[in-house]
């Protein structure tokens, strides 16, 4: 159960980062969270490529490249020696003066955190988990793009502290205008008379790489995807919901505000792509 924390190169135990970082005090900053199976990076190459458009995106020069990553993320893993491990990648603007013009801040900060992986209890995959729609709305996409993936999650936080008082594990927010986005640190897939429907990236969510995965993967298995828009209400009539992230992978949800999804356990359709995802993470790693 080690921790190990690589600060522009150089790997610690524990790390003191400045106040004074517009990462701390403004949440100006990108991220990605990559997991490993049997020790080796999930879709690294995937997740370095958001990584830089969502820098690119904040007008955020990251100074180092790809390469540099791939190598520091490796010394990191080695030097934690985890069974497995939950990785963290940040960028941050740097340290600047205490006003929120980023021109104070010259050297960009990058941090990359290998911990030990805490995994969702099994009950969740077999039972599935409890939503909620909660009133928060998702950012819209002209004020920050849900699809640049920064250290500003205030947005989410709120989300998942109203779905908490709701006695629900995650929720789902809508956008302004009320249509389906996503979870707070996942994608929302959910099923209509046997149509695997998921909001498009018009809605205001972030670009899954697992979402693209299981879009994929339900293609090539004969599934019938939708991509499009449509308003919250429209959620209670499934007969599946799940969600889909990194660390969720593919996440079962049996209950929605209070009222079961379906017939109140995970459906065929949740499972049958569940194990597909399953088998993919297999022949990858
Ligand atoms: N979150 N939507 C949001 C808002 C997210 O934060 C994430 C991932 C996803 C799913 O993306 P992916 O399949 O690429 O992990 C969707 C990570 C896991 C996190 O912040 O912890």
């Amino acid at each position: 159960m080690t921790t190990k924390i690589n600060f522009n190169g150089e790997i610690h135990d524990e790390l003191n980062i400045s106040v004074m970082d517009h990462g701390f005090l403004f949440g100006d900053s990108v991220y990605e969270v990559v997991s490993t199976l049997n020790n080796k990076f999930c879709f690294l190459d995937e997740h370095l490529d958001r990584l830089y458009n969502s820098a690119k995106a904040i007008s955020l020069t990251i100074p180092r490249d790809k390469e540099w990553f791939r190598e520091q993320l490796k010394n990191t893993l080695i030097a934690a020696g985890n069974d497995e491990s939950y990785v963290r990648i940040i960028v941050t603007r740097g340290v600047g003066e205490i006003n929120i013009d980023p021109s104070s801040c010259e050297h960009p900060n990058i941090i990359l955190m290998v911990m030990d992986v805490t995994e969702y209890p099994k009950s969740y995959y077999e039972k599935g988990i409890q939503v909620a729609l909660v009133s928060i709305k998702r950012n819209p996409r002209d004020s920050l793009n849900p699809n640049v993936k920064t250290g500003n999650y205030l947005n989410n936080v709120l989300a998942k502290m109203e779905a908490d008082k709701l006695g629900a594990q995650d929720a789902v927010m809508v956008n302004p205008w009320g249509f389906l986005t996503e979870g707070t640190t996942s994608n929302l897939f959910f099923v209509c008379e046997g149509h695997i429907l998921t909001p498009s990236m018009e809605c205001g969510i972030l670009s899954g790489i697992t979402r693209q995965l299981v879009i994929q993967l339900a293609k090539e298995n004969g599934f019938h995807v939708e991509e499009g828009k449509w308003p919250g209400e429209e959620l209670f009539k499934a007969d599946e919901i799940f969600l889909t992230g990194t660390l969720k992978k593919v996440m079962p949800v049996s209950n929605l505000d209070g009222r079961p999804v379906g017939s109140g356990k995970p459906g065929p359709i949740t499972l049958s792509l569940l194990r597909l995802y399953d088998d993919l993470l297999t022949k990858k790693a």
